[in-house]
């Protein structure tokens, strides 16, 4: 890039779990111009759960090619790619490991600065991303709380910055991704559970079983292994595995992760509200945010942009870019997946 060109492109590779994804965002205006996902459920789903070795031999196999598809769904080749953005952690060792090393390979034989990008800050993120299907038309001013909700992780946190944000509360046990699935799992429904869950109980009344809903009027950390073990129990004891069942264990996740949600808003003193990760697709996550939120505005991110991609980690990855906050020549060759190089998320 010649100097005071502006720059354009950002490549972006995801690989912390069993998603291996590619994007190109545009550096100045976070718009995603192509977003490739390749999904490794299929592999994982006869074992009921990921397993850490086949998805890092899939990442190594996946990802040439989903780099490459990447570049050609954004009309453009390597030689147009200002820098390249990577997750960094948190994640499954293996499947990082074969991520970073295949960008910080392909950064420096670029000779492209390289960008380590946290996980969970990229899924904060994604809500700021742009694309021609109307994503991120009206954005939150920082600071907001953001409810970061998925299979390994369920922690609110205060986002100052794209750079930096503080954890309030995370949960003591499961993930709520997590409860989704194992439930689903004892349900008989294929995995990962969540989506057919949320399905489920589309025709299901809510209030046909009384649940548990650990720790609801109190403090801003989570636990769901109560609710879990509640529904082993109910089946143990006959319950059907029906709609009545998937809507009622749905209700019990979705109360909890917007009490709390909330009750983060009202001790920051903040109110604007963002819904990241793969549970917050949940539909009625969504609806019933909405109706509960009050004074405080939430930002939902677009289902696109939940789930494990690469142009969350490019929009982050942009930002970070722009204030300079980079990795070239020996810094580049000596990083790492266990460096602390990557902008702080203090109480991680
Ligand atoms: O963010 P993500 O793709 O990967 C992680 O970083 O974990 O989230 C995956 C999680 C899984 O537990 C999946 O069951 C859940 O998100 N999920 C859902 C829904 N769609 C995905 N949970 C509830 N309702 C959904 N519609
Ligand atoms: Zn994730």
């Amino acid at each position: 890039m010649a100097p005071g060109e502006t720059p354009g492109r950002m490549l972006a590779i995801e690989s912390s779990c069993d998603e291996t994804a590619a994007a190109v965002v545009s550096i100045s205006d976070l718009e995603v111009l192509s977003n490739v996902v390749a999904t490794q459920i299929p592999i994982h789903a006869r074992y009921g759960g990921v397993v850490p070795e086949l998805a890092s031999r899939s990442h190594l196999t996946a990802l040439p090619q989903v780099v490459g598809q990447a570049l050609d769904d954004a009309g453009c080749t390597i030689d147009d790619i200002d820098g390249v953005a990577v997750t960094q952690g948190p994640g499954l060792a293996g499947c990082l490991l074969v991520g970073f090393q295949f960008a910080k390979a392909l950064a420096f034989s670029r000779q492209l600065p390289l960008v380590t990008v946290d996980h969970i800050q990229a899924h904060c993120f994604a809500v700021r991303l742009n694309d021609a299907e109307g994503a991120g038309e009206r954005q939150p001013e920082y600071p907001f709380v953001a409810l970061a909700v998925s299979g390994g992780h369920t922690s609110l946190y205060r986002v100052e910055s794209p750079g930096h944000m503080v954890r309030l509360g995370q949960t003591l046990d499961d993930a709520a991704g997590e409860a989704f699935d194992k439930i689903a799992k004892m349900m008989g429904l294929p995995y990962p559970g969540g989506i057919h869950i949320d399905r489920m109980a589309l025709s299901g009344d809510r209030a046909a079983h009384a649940l548990p809903r650990p720790m609801l009027h109190k403090g801003l950390d989570f636990s769901f292994s109560g609710l879990k073990t509640a529904v082993r129990y109910a089946l143990e004891a006959g319950t059907k595995p029906d709609a009545d069942l998937a809507a009622s264990a749905q209700e019990a996740i979705v109360d909890c992760l917007i009490a709390k949600s909330l009750r983060a808003c009202k001790q920051e003193g903040l109110s604007d509200l963002v819904l990241a990760g793969g549970v917050a697709c949940n539909s009625r996550l969504r609806s019933a945010v909405a109706e509960r939120a009050g004074h405080v505005r939430v930002w939902l991110t677009p289902p696109r942009y939940c789930t494990d991609n690469a142009a969350m980690v490019g929009g982050l990855g942009a930002a970070l870019f722009r204030q300079d906050n980079i990795l070239t020549g020996p810094a580049l060759l000596s990083a790492d997946i266990y460096t602390t190089s990557r902008p702080s998320r203090e109480g991680a």
